[in-house]
This record gives C-alpha cells, structure tokens and sequence, in this order.
C-alpha cells in the first residue's frame, strides 16, 4: 500500500516493491526531480554518480540532475546517447560502459538512469553487468517508464532475433517519478504508456478502469495530478503482481493481456507500430478472442473499445499485414507452449480468467479468426494483405 511521507517540500508518495533480494520504494510527486540528490543519498549513497539520458531528455532534465547534484556537493557526470529504440542495442550498451570506465566510474560508483523506458532497459543493463553489478537508481520520465517500466527489475537491449532478448533482472535501489515531467512529454508518447494503465484496470481492478475513463481528457493533456494518481495506481498493482512472482512463471503472466496479439501487430508492421498502439488493439482483440470462446463477458470488448479510443487507441493499425506473417508471430510467441499460443483471458473488465494456470490454450480456427480481425479477409483484396 503506497503511504505518504514526511517532507520538507511537497508531498512524497512511496509505493514499496518486494523482491527476492529485498525491497526498493518507487517514490511519486510534483517537483521530485530538483530533489533527486536528496534521495541519491538516502537511498544510494556513492562515490561518483553516472546519470544516464538520451540526447533529448539530457536538455530537458539530465543536465539539470547533474547541476542539482553537483550544487549538493555531490559527484556527478552526465552520459548521453542518441534518443530511440535504436539505440536499445548491445553497441550502445558496449559504449556506455566504455565511456563510463574511461571516466574512472568504479565499483563505489552508481548509474541513475533519467529518462523514458529506453533509457531505464539501457542504462539498467549497464548497471546490471558494469563491474558485476552496481546500483542503478531509476528515473523515468515518460508515461510507459513511470507506468511500467519502473516496476519488476526487467533490464536488457535488443538484437536481430527480438527485442529485449538480452538483459538481467537488476532491481533499482529506489525510483523517483516525477509526474510533473510528462507536460514536456507529445500526447502520443503520453497514450503509450497509458494504454498500459488501462491494462492494469482492465486485468486487476475495474473501478481503476472507470477511473482512468474519467480522467481521460486530463491524462492526455499531461495533468501532474491526474498522471500522478495512475502512476502511483498502476505501479501498486504492478508491484503486487510482480512481488507474488518475479521471474514470471505463474501470476505475472496476467500483465501479457493484450501482447500476445500485441507483439504480433508490433512485429508484423516490422515495428512501425509502438508498443503501447499495438497492445491497445491487442487488447480489443483477445477480449472479443474470449467471447467467442466463451470465457469473456460479451460486452467486454466494447467497454475496452470504448475507453482507449479516449487515448486514441484501440483500433487497428493502419498497416499492411500480411496474415501468414501474423500467424507466423503468433505461432512463434516466446509465451506459446506446444506450437499453440496461449492468451491471457478477461473473465471481466477487472479479472482475468483462471482454468489451468493464468492464460489459455486458444485452437487454431479461433486464431484463424482473430488474424483475419487483424487484416481485415485477405480474401476481400485477394492479394493475401489488406489496407485498413
Ligand atoms: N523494463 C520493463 O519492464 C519495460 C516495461 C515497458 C517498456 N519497456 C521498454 O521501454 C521502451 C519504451 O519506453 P518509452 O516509450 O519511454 O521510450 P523512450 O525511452 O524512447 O521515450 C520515448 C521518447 O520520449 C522522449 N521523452 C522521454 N521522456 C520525456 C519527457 N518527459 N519529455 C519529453 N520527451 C521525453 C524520449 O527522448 C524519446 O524520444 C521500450 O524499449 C520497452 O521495451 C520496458
Ligand atoms: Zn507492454
């Protein structure tokens, strides 16, 4: 449960995480970010401080950490990379930690990483592996970072074969969000990481959803005060999910509602379509995937409909998909045990369906169905693609 804790300035709101090795707090609120050394030293204390940002969120925020730091007395440099998911890769990774060994970073240092969920997966891998290991302090400046990445220890970069296939649970020593930094943030980017939010809703608490509904409007025009109750909502269901099972074998499971069908929209379109986009649909999709096969409220589908077209999404891409390639993605699903993907089922908006384990076997003809949502009947154009 999050609490509020005594502050000299305004109010801090901590959520704890569990895990194996410990516990580590996402702290939440206004104006967090020019008190970052403060909580550098409560919570990680160091030497030197490597503070991690891409190009765009280094002008905004990381220089401004760096001279917070610096005017606290304490220690720190600034590391930045070009922004982008490009730049989730094992060459930027090789390069951070060249540049940080060179700037004679040592075991007594500590990487804070500023910025989205690029920078959190990048710079949280080279705390991870720098030395063995040293603490790495997160934070996040985008929706998707505050939202869910910031919670479960996931660190990694991508290569050829798929995209965060490389990495190591390292656990942050605390999180510090900021909610007032998403006004800097594009709409777009700010529905990313609400589409994740309407997840949480949609699998683990229905008023949650309805809530998120409500504040639609002030959500997507970057309200602190709205961003600041869905990040500190959507972290405390994340975190008691993650905390009953943090290498992901049994409830964690439930947070794929939605990606199954989601990584297959984000792969098909050879990545044109953003995560949060594609899981929207995905969404839409296998809520209507657990009506027809009997496990999902009817209406349910059009409840989801109906909430992320307030972030507008939820719809289809419009891409070209070629359906055999859908197929193909979600055949090849790393979650599909036995050639047969599995789905993460609503029984209704606020509670996922529970047969054997926490998703369902689905057969083919039922997957047939759902591909063919995705690219419209190929038999309409004949030319095995559609155009939405
Ligand atoms: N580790 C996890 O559990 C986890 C969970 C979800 C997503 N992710 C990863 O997160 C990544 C996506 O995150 P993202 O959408 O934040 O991407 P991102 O880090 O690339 O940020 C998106 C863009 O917004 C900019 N930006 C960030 N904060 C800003 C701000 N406050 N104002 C203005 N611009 C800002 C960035 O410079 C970037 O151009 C993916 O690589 C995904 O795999 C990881
Ligand atoms: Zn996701």
């Amino acid at each position: 449960m999050k609490r509020r804790l005594h502050s000299a300035g305004d109010a801090v709101w901590a959520v704890p995480v569990r895990t194996s090795t410990g516990s580590y707090p996402v702290l939440a609120g206004a104006g967090l970010l020019a008190r970052i050394p403060e909580f550098l030293e409560e919570y990680a204390p160091a030497h030197r401080y490597a503070v991690i940002s891409d190009d765009l969120v280094a002008s905004l925020y990381g220089k401004d950490v760096v001279d917070a730091c610096t005017f606290a007395g304490l220690e720190a440099n600034l590391f930045t990379f070009p922004r982008g998911e490009a730049s989730k890769s094992r060459e930027q990774w090789s390069a951070l930690t060249d540049a940080l060994l060179r700037a004679g970073i040592r075991r007594d240092g500590v990487v804070v990483a500023v910025g989205g969920g690029v920078t959190g997966d990048l710079a949280g891998f080279v705390a991870a592996t720098f030395l063995r290991g040293i603490p790495v302090v997160q934070v996040p400046t985008s929706t998707v970072a505050m939202i869910d990445a910031s919670v479960g220890g996931k660190t990694g970069v991508d290569v050829e074969e798929g995209k965060n296939l490389v990495g190591a649970f390292h656990s942050p020593r605390v999180v510090v969000a900021d909610p007032a930094v998403v006004r800097t943030l594009p709409p777009e980017e700010r529905a990313q990481g609400l589409a994740e939010a309407v997840k949480h809703g949609a699998i683990l608490d229905a008023a949650y959803f309805d809530d998120l509904c409500e504040a639609a409007g002030r959500l997507m025009a970057g309200d602190t005060d709205a961003t600041m109750a869905a990040v500190l909502r959507s972290v405390e269901l994340k975190a008691r999910v993650v905390t009953e099972d943090e290498r992901e074998s049994g409830v964690r499971q439930i947070l794929n509602f939605g990606h199954t069908v989601g990584h297959a929209i984000e792969a098909a379109s050879g990545y044109t379509v953003s995560h949060g986009t594609a899981v929207a649909a995905g969404m839409v999709l296998e809520a209507r995937l657990g009506e027809h096969v009997g496990v999902t409220e009817v209406g349910t589908s059009a409840r989801l409909t109906e909430a992320l077209a307030c972030f507008g999404l939820g719809a289809v891409p419009d891409v070209r998909f070629d359906a055999a390639e859908v197929l193909q993605y979600l055949g090849v699903d790393k979650k599909a045990r036995q050639g047969r993907p599995r789905f993460v089922l609503l029984r209704s908006i606020g509670v996922v369906h529970e047969a054997d384990g926490w998703s369902s076997e689905v057969w083919p003809d039922e997957i047939e169905d759902l591909v063919q949502e995705v690219t419209g009947t190929s038999a309409r154009r004949g030319d095995g693609s559609i155009s939405h």
